[in-house]
């Protein structure tokens, strides 16, 4: 989300506040949440443009490394901006949106669940799980990669703000700052066990056939 530095039109990660206990921010995820940091263009961390950016990144890079995209899951979807991008970039494909937020899931019928444990129907081509981590406590957000790494069998993309991120490149302003921030290096001791770092936030399964040449990879 809105990261302001080095490169001033990267969309910008909702503003983190720093937190050190192990309980949930008490972040609601209501009505106001969704218009301040989505909705309204005066407030909102990240333009149309921006998403459509991304989404020819993922989706290209998937194509590249011949990864095909039947099946995709977002996890702690928000108000669903993949569904669309993904119907743009594969029509024919399944979209299963999951979400922790009680008002999301009455006004979009997203399934409610925590990505920590949705158990899902199947394996999913791609994984897509962005700006959800820096909510999740410690213990959460371990069982949410052991939980990626159950339910992808293609790719994951994940964009998490880091401690680093926000001393660094986040629009403070923009951002929300109830999140807890951690070091990238917590997240990688995570994910080492199971994935496979493609680069660009685009994580293979250990047992992905896949080859990456060796600067390819994170
Ligand atoms: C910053 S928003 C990102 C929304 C969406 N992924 C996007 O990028 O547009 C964070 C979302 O994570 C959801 N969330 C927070 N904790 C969650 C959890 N444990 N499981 C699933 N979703 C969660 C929130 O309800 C919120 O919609």
């Amino acid at each position: 989300m809105p990261i302001v530095k080095p490169r001033p039109s990267r969309p910008g990660l909702p503003a983190p506040r720093k937190r050190a206990g192990p309980s949930r921010p008490v972040t609601a995820f209501d009505e106001a949440y969704y218009r301040r940091f989505y909705l309204d263009s005066d407030t909102r961390v990240r333009s149309g443009q921006a998403e459509e950016r991304l989404a020819r990144f993922v989706f290209g890079y998937l194509g590249h490394l011949g990864i095909p995209v039947r099946r995709a899951l977002d996890l702690g979807c928000g108000l669903g901006r993949w569904r669309g991008i993904l119907a743009r970039h594969h029509p024919r494909a399944d979209y299963t949106g999951v979400e922790i937020s009680p008002y999301l899931c009455e006004k979009y019928g997203w399934l409610r669940s925590s990505a920590a444990d949705f158990k899902g129907r199947g394996r999913y081509d791609l994984v897509l799980c962005q700006s959800v981590f820096q909510y999740l406590g410690d213990e959460e957000a371990r069982n949410a990669v052991a939980n990626l790494a159950r339910l992808c069998r293609g790719a994951v993309y994940l964009e998490i703000i880091t401690k680093r991120d926000w001393e660094l490149h986040c629009n403070r302003k923009m951002t929300d700052g109830k999140i807890y921030l951690r070091d990238a290096a917590w997240y990688r001791k995570l994910l080492a066990p199971h994935f496979r770092s493609a680069g660009g936030g685009i994580f293979l399964p250990k047992d992905s056939p896949v080859v990456l040449y060796d600067l390819e990879g994170g």
